[in-house]
């Protein structure tokens, strides 16, 4: 069974409450977005494996850690994954970004998939799926099953929010993914937002309502 990692820590849950707040504006939303991806981001590649390569400082050769693997893909569940995008893209700028886009349909709360795009050779990648908020789960399970649908197998799901009911979803779907949020909320209220939440991920981002 994939791990749930509450990822707690004073900065992340001050920036957290800041972006809770309705009176913050869309600027400071994406802003504070970014700082807590970023800052999650060192939590979330924590157990990446390192190989020892030889190096010469200025006083001699030595060998040092670096990384193992070489090729890490970002995919932002569209649209509000994106904001999550440049925090971690900041931490591992040679990070390649592949895109799910998916719409949750207003009266029946299921996703529907109209964008797809990602590197050539992703299957072989440590994929990180972005999106802030994990709520019936419903997206990130259809985005995880299409990753895997093209052979991927190594997948991680990294969220700021989640809702209980979101993460025993994605977990019975996906046993093998581990889970990166920043907390878990109260439940779900009639229209499957998130309670107490933050609203609506998408339009706080881009300011779109
Ligand atoms: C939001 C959010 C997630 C999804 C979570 O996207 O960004 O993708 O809902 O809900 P779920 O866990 O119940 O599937 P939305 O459909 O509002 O699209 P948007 O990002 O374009 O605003
Ligand atoms: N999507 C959001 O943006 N917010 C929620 O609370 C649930 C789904």
């Amino acid at each position: 069974m994939g791990s749930l990692h509450v990822i707690t820590h004073p900065l992340i849950e001050a920036k957290l409450t800041r972006m809770r707040d309705a009176n913050t504006s869309s600027q400071e939303f994406r802003s504070l977005l970014k700082e807590i991806s970023l800052l999650m981001g060192y939590e979330v590649t924590r157990d990446f494996q390192t190989k020892m390569i030889s190096v010469k400082t200025p006083i001699m050769r030595e060998e040092f850690p670096t990384l193992k693997e070489d090729f890490f893909t970002i995919v932002p569940i569209l649209r509000a994954g994106l904001g999550m995008v440049d925090g971690l893209l900041e931490l591992m700028p040679f990070a390649h970004v592949g895109h799910i886009g998916l719409v949750r349909n207003e009266e029946t709360h299921q996703p529907e998939e109209y964008y797809y795009k990602m590197p050539e050779g992703f299957e072989r990648s440590v994929i990180m799926v972005v999106d802030p908020m994990l709520a019936t789960g419903g997206s990130a399970i259809d985005a995880i099953a299409s990753l895997k649908r093209r052979g991927c197998d190594n997948i991680r799901l990294v969220n700021l929010i989640a809702a209980p009911q979101g993460v025993d979803a994605v977990r019975a779907a996906h046993p093998d993914v581990d889970i990166y949020v920043a907390a878990v909320d109260e439940g779900l209220n009639e229209n499957a937002y998130i309670v107490p939440g933050l609203g609506d991920a998408g339009d706080r981002i881009f300011g779109t309502k």
